[in-house]
């Protein structure tokens, strides 16, 4: 009434409440003891502090010394008592502040929570486009960019996890942003389950942006005396483009999510037994596998699904963690020393939160899934939920894991999920408070992270859900590396890395070398860019070494030896994405700039397309670079019937003598070996060797077929 010049709805607000004029999409709703749902929340006090006291029942952004400058805005309604906290933590070295909310109820009734939401940013203009990530099973993170209009974009998930659907990063930005120019704004949530954002003009010209736990299907009822706390929203911005609000997130997550032993420790070569051998798995088979790996220069051999209970295929035993005895008769503990005397660590698959109605678990505890008592139940991978809700449930989670990870010399764990929630429901919640299930759900497993974690520091745990289903900052403050898809086909993987790469960090993006035809695609791509696309993750492979050939082994030990030289850039450097007409190309710089890698991909040939350049990015103007290539040679016959511009005699292609000559002839590869400035590398780039055009072939072409991909190397000198 003092001002009525003061139109709520015509003014950018840190957060916006249902009821009282600002029609937006509001930031909480909350229903009162007499039904309204009319909120009136006025200043109270701020105040800055040093260290971070929220939030306590979730993951949350840290600073190792705990001196995080920490700004706490009170507001009180009016009427219900209701004490509502607006906390922000700032992160200069990253450009970061995370942002979070608590309401704490200091009346004498309960109120009932619909929404409350983590961030709202109210911008002042409506220029904006909004991208954000989308997918499904084996295709996750593909890129997709809308203009933010009058219509609400919501970005969220219903699937009870972050999941492949739409992951909760998403990036605000100019319409005309590009990798290295523009205003962008970043933002992602520290959640795994069901997320939230939108993004809206409204009628006056301004944009609202918001984020926080999806309010479909929450409620949260909230007693006298009780707190609830949101989880937070992580916020950057950078007027350096996509890379540069990247490279915010990217040191964010490396210095202010993961912790623990392996935040910055190099990240061991593995070898994953399943497309090597599904299900089918013995204590001898395994061996086999594990000395190949040892012999090829892998560092872990990982024993995936399979070994335990009576789980021969996916319909059984999830729950039943004991060795199955006929396929590893001494248990973990015999197979973890065999492997460990091979020289190798060695890891295991568990899938702890999930239950199968056909095992000895479910007999003894059927109320311990997640299902609703007298009701058909949809079965997702033939599995349930086990009921995390209830805290007996997560105690029993956190001992059985403790046995089991303490029942052999174990090193790394990767942590499965494999379907989505339906059916949500809590036997041990009254009927007013199933609207907390899938929150509780989570709370109990983060509570099981953090014990198992704390409990086991050495061990290097890397989450999966099916892959990339629960890719978020939730999972990466307890595991340092997630498995990024069941896809390991090496073209698909390059675009859900490159998905990835604009809100998380390389070193948390697990990444497999597999065999071909490819098992999700039956694609066949060059061994050298399965290589190199997994080279820019975590590296691993995953493929029966015992039935490859000597020549393709050979391969993975010179990929390997050079892996090991550059892995700590590629694991822990500045990434960028860089582009390049239709070649695909990204570099990794090391942190003090003497070093980088870069790839160059293409997917298919185009004709007459022979000259192709070569830009860095992040290196030291002044310094000079050796930039090289690996030298490499190639197969004869890859040029099929060509031969015959050069033979002197006809050679029938395919033939007994076509492949007879490939055994002595190889064609030599090109060769780029220049020293120039970073100034000159970064701005006029180099001009890589022709790619061949039907014009005839010297050591100066490019064979650049389909799916091919190139590194290159940059040392100052
Ligand atoms: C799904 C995972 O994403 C796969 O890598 C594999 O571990 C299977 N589960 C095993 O059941």
């Amino acid at each position: 009434p003092e001002d009525r010049t003061l139109v709520l709805e015509d003014t950018c607000l840190e957060f916006s409440s249902l009821g009282k004029g600002d029609i937006r999409d509001p930031f909480l709703e909350i229903e009162y003891a007499d039904g309204s749902r009319t909120s009136d929340f006025r200043y109270e006090n701020a105040e800055v502090l040093t260290g971070k006291s929220v939030p306590q029942s979730l993951p949350g952004s840290y600073q190792e010394d705990g001196q995080e400058e920490h700004l706490v805005v009170s507001y009180r309604e009016k009427y219900a008592g209701l004490k509502l906290e607006l906390h922000y933590t700032v992160y200069p070295d990253c450009d970061c502040i995370c942002r979070s909310t608590v309401l704490t109820n200091e009346s004498d009734q309960p109120v009932r929570i619909h929404r409350l939401m983590s961030a709202q940013i109210d911008f002042t203009d409506a220029t904006y486009s909004l991208t954000s990530f989308h997918g499904a099973w084996a295709r996750e993170m593909n890129k997709v960019t809308v203009p933010v209009t009058t219509v609400d974009y919501v970005n969220s998930t219903n699937a009870g996890v972050s999941s492949s659907r739409s992951n909760p990063f998403v990036m605000l930005h100019e319409p005309q942003a590009t990798e290295d120019a523009g205003s962008v704004y970043g933002l992602n949530l520290i959640y795994s389950g069901n997320h939230y954002t939108s993004a809206g003009q409204n009628a006056y010209g301004k944009t609202r942006l918001m984020n926080g736990v999806n309010p479909l299907g929450f409620s949260w009822l909230l007693g006298p005396g009780e707190s609830f706390e949101t989880p937070e929203a992580v916020m950057t911005w950078s007027g350096e483009g996509f890379n540069g609000m990247s490279r915010h997130m990217h040191r964010f997550v490396r210095e202010h999510i993961v912790r623990g032993e392996w935040k910055h420790k190099i990240r061991p070569i593995l070898l994953n037994s399943w497309e090597a051998n599904y299900f089918k798995i013995t204590e001898a088979s395994l061996l086999k596998l594990a000395r190949q790996a040892k012999d090829v220069g892998i560092e872990l051999f990982v024993m995936d699904d399979g070994w335990f209970g009576e789980r021969n295929d996916d319909q059984r035993s999830l729950g039943d963690w004991q060795e199955n005895r006929s396929k590893l008769p001494g248990g973990l503990k015999q197979i973890a020393e065999k492997v460990n005397a091979l020289g190798l660590d060695f890891g295991i698959w568990v899938e702890p939160e999930m239950v199968n109605v056909n095992s000895k678990l479910y007999q003894e505890h059927p109320d311990w899934a997640i299902d609703i008592p007298g009701r058909d139940h949809a079965e997702g991978r033939n599995q349930r939920f086990l009921d995390l809700a209830n805290p007996e449930v997560v105690d029993w989670l956190i001992a059985e894991m403790t046995r089991v990870f303490s029942s052999a010399s174990i090193s790394y764990v990767k942590w499965d999920m494999n379907r989505i929630f339906s059916d949500v429901y809590s036997r041990t919640l009254t009927p007013d408070r199933q609207g907390e299930v899938s929150f509780r759900y989570f709370m109990g497993l983060y509570r099981a992270m953090h014990t198992l974690t704390e409990r086991f520091p050495h061990i290097l745990f890397e989450g999966c859900a099916s892959g990339g289903n629960r890719f978020d900052l939730g999972i990466l403050s307890y595991f340092p590396q997630i498995w990024a898809s069941d896809n390991t086909d090496a073209i698909c993987r390059f675009h859900i890395q490159e998905g990835l790469s604009y809100g998380y960090p390389m070193s948390t993006v697990a990444a497999h070398v597999s065999s071909v035809p490819n098992h999700q695609t039956l694609r066949t791509t060059p061994m050298s860019t399965r290589f190199g696309v997994a080279a820019f993750g975590i590296l691993g492979y995953e493929c029966n070494l015992t039935d490859m050939p000597e020549a393709i082994k050979k391969k993975i030990r010179k990929q390997i030896v050079m892996y090991k030289e550059w892995r700590e850039t590629l694991q822990f450097g500045e990434f960028y994405r860089v582009p390049n007409g239709h070649y695909y190309t990204w570099t990794c710089v090391s942190p003090d700039q003497s070093r980088a890698v870069s790839l160059l991909m293409q997917e298919l040939t185009r004709a007459n397309t022979q000259a192709a350049g070569f830009t860095a990015r992040g290196l030291k103007p002044d310094a000079r670079y050796h930039f090289y290539n690996l030298k490499r040679d190639h197969n004869i016959r890859k040029f099929g019937d060509l031969i015959n511009t050069q033979s002197p005699f006809h050679i029938r292609q395919d033939s007994m003598l076509h492949r007879q000559i490939s055994y002595v002839v190889r064609m030599p590869g090109e060769v780029e070996d220049l020293t120039l400035s970073g100034r000159t590398l970064m701005n006029a780039g180099v001009r890589l060797k022709s790619a061949f055009a039907g014009t005839g072939y010297n050591e100066n072409t490019r064979f650049f077929a389909d799916f091919s991909l190139r590194l290159y190397f940059m040392e100052q000198v």
